[in-house]
């Protein structure tokens, strides 16, 4: 598995893209992209539930679903990661509909839960890009201008990791990293 750390300097906060499983990093939060129930799916969302252990279904269950947008933070149960920030993406439709504005308040609404709960490490999967059908290109431009505000916003922040699951995923990122050559934090 290849990583690209976008800013080489150690010490300053990074952000990085990885292809990775997501359920096995030991981030402070990982985040999964679920759907309004928040009662578990298929994609990232099974694999977070499989890994996590029934506990985290039962947490779930307490919290009465999400708004498309919003986010909601449970613990992490069997994973390594301590926290789980369950946000849920827009469905693509057309691009008329909204979808970009949610998209982006899903990556503002974890970053917030992340600052509330003084998290330093936090990794996203990408949002929509799967069952929601969220154009990959146009998503990790969201995802990486999200990441960059808030990198620079809040200064806890150490480390926010974007993994990818498949080949386009990294494509859309690496691709968008180097046409934005510089626009490091
Ligand atoms: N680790 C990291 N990324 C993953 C993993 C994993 N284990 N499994 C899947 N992914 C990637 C997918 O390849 C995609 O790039 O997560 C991204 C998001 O895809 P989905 O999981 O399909 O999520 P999304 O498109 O937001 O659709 C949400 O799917 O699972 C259901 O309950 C969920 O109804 C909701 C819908």
């Amino acid at each position: 598995m290849s990583l690209v750390s976008v800013n080489a300097h150690s010490h300053a906060p990074r952000l990085e893209f990885s292809r990775n499983d997501i359920t096995i990093l030991a981030h402070d939060a990982i985040v999964n992209a679920a759907n309004n129930s928040l009662l578990g799916g298929g994609g990232v969302d099974g694999a977070i539930h499989r890994a996590a252990g029934p506990e985290l279904l039962a947490e779930c269950q307490t919290l009465g679903g999400c708004p498309t947008g919003e986010a909601r933070i449970t613990r992490g149960y069997s994973l390594p990661a301590r926290f789980i920030i369950h946000t849920v993406g827009p469905i693509w439709r057309d691009g008329r509909h909204g979808e970009a504005n949610l998209l982006a308040s899903c990556y503002r609404n974890c970053f917030r839960l992340a600052r509330e709960h003084n998290l330093q490490t936090i990794a996203f999967p990408a949002i929509s890009t799967g069952i929601y059908a969220y154009p990959k290109q146009e998503a990790a431009a969201i995802a990486l201008e999200q990441c960059e505000l808030a990198l620079r916003e809040n200064r806890a922040l150490r480390l926010v990791t974007l993994t990818c699951f498949n080949e386009d995923t990294w494509q859309a990122y690496a691709s968008l990293t180097k046409s934005r050559a510089g626009v490091l934090i």
